[in-house]
C-alpha cells in the first residue's frame, strides 16, 4: 500500500537523520510539554537553549506551578509570544491540582494554551498515544507528497491534513513517525530548496512529478496585517528611569516598556528630546510596530502618568521586557 511505504521510509530515514535534541529520549511529560511550547513559535536552534535554562530553573511541573508570573517571563524574555509562558503557567497549576499530567488526548487538551497539535506531540511521545501531530512542517511534507492543494490554513485544509497524517500513523509508532515528519520537513522537504534529489520518498511524491513543489502547499491570502505606531521615551533622571507594566487585553501583557506615547503628541519638556531612533519595525504575528524611540534627560524630576514608576536604570534589566523595547534600549 502507498502509504505504509511512505511510512516505512520516513521511519527509516528518521533513525538515519533525526536531529538529536536534547529532550529527545526522555519520556518525562513535563519536559516534552516545555520542548513543544518553546518550538511553537521558536526556530530549534534558539529554543534548545531556552529549554536547557527553563528546565533548570524548572525541572519539574511543581516547581513551575509554585513560581511567580513575572519569574517565568523572565525567563521567558526573548521568545515572544508571552501568552505561550503565561499559559503555560498556568497549566502547570491545572496539572499540580489534578495530581499529574493528563495521560489521553482530551485531557491533554483540556490544558490551558494546549491545541490539536500540542496534546498529540505530548500524548504521541510521552504516553505514546496514536495520535498524529500535524505542524507546519507536516503540512507542506504531505501537500507536497500528495499532491493536496486545499489552502492549509482552512477549516476544510485542517480536517483534510488532520485525517491523511492519521491514516499513515504506524501502529505503536506515533512518537517516532510524528518526529520524523517534523525533522523530514524541516531539514529535507525545506520551503525553498527541498532536497528532492535524495528524498527516500522521490518516487512517489506528486509535487515533484507535477513539478509542483514551489507551488504546494498552498495558503489562503490573509488579509494585509495592520500597523501600529509606538513611541517610546525613555526618561533619565538621576540615574532613574520610568517603566510600566503593559495592562491586560493587549499585546505584551505583562511585561514592562518605557513612557509610551500611541497616537499622541509628543510632551513638552523642559529639555528637547533627542531622537535615538525611528521607524524601527518589530513585526508580530497580527501586527506590523513601527517604533520611535526618544531618550528625554530633564534636570528636574517629571510628573509621570498613572502606572509609571521610577526605576533604578541599573535594574531595569530585571525586568521582563519585550523584544522591541531590549531593541531599543540597545541602541541608548
Ligand atoms: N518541532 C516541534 N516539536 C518537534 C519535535 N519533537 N521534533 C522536531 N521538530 C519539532
Amino acid at each position: 500500500m502507498h502509504e505504509s511505504a511512505f511510512s516505512t521510509a520516513l521511519l527509516r530515514w528518521f533513525a538515519q537523520y533525526g536531529r538529536e535534541l536534547p529532550w529527545r529520549g526522555i519520556s518525562d511529560p513535563y519536559g516534552i510539554w516545555v520542548s513543544e511550547v518553546i518550538l511553537q513559535q521558536t526556530r530549534i536552534e534558539q529554543g534548545r537553549d531556552y529549554w536547557l535554562r527553563f528546565m533548570d530553573r524548572f525541572p519539574t511541573v511543581e516547581a513551575l506551578a509554585t513560581a511567580t508570573e513575572d519569574e517565568v517571563l523572565r525567563l521567558w524574555q526573548g521568545l515572544g509570544y508571552y501568552s505561550r509562558a503565561r499559559n503555560m503557567h498556568a497549566a502547570a497549576r491545572q496539572i499540580v491540582e489534578q495530581g499529574g499530567f493528563p495521560q489521553t488526548i482530551e485531557g491533554l487538551r483540556a490544558l490551558k494554551g494546549v491545541g490539536d497539535y500540542t496534546a498529540a506531540a505530548v500524548g504521541s511521545m510521552a504516553f505514546n498515544l496514536p495520535a498524529a501531530a500535524v505542524d507546519g512542517n507536516v503540512y507542506r511534507v504531505l501537500a507536497r507528497h500528495f499532491g493536496i492543494d486545499v489552502p492549509i490554513n482552512t477549516a476544510q485544509g485542517k480536517h483534510t491534513f488532520q485525517a491523511l497524517a492519521s491514516e499513515l500513523l504506524p501502529e505503536g509508532k506515533a512518537s517516532a513517525f510524528n518526529q520524523a515528519m517534523m525533522d523530514f520537513g524541516a531539514t529535507w522537504c525545506t520551503p525553498k530548496s527541498p532536497r528532492c534529489l535524495d528524498c527516500p520518498v522521490a518516487d512517489t511524491c506528486d509535487a515533484l512529478h507535477t513539478g509542483r513543489t514551489g507551488l504546494l502547499p498552498v495558503k489562503e491570502k490573509k488579509l494585509t496585517v495592520k500597523e501600529r505606531h509606538l513611541t517610546y521615551i525613555y526618561v533619565r533622571h538621576q540615574g532613574m528611569t520610568a517603566l510600566r507594566r503593559r495592562p491586560a487585553g493587549d499585546i505584551w501583557q505583562g511585561l514592562w516598556e518605557p513612557l509610551l506615547i500611541e497616537n499622541g503628541d509628543l510632551p513638552q519638556w523642559e529639555t528637547p528630546l533627542k531622537l535615538v531612533a525611528s521607524n524601527v519595525k518589530h513585526v508580530l504575528t497580527h501586527r506590523v510596530l513601527l517604533a520611535d524611540f526618544f531618550l528625554a534627560e530633564p534636570t528636574r524630576r517629571p510628573g509621570l502618568p498613572p502606572g509609571y514608576i521610577w526605576v533604578k536604570e541599573s535594574q531595569v534589566g530585571e525586568y521582563a521586557l519585550p523584544r522591541l523595547v531590549e531593541k531599543l534600549l540597545s541602541l541608548l
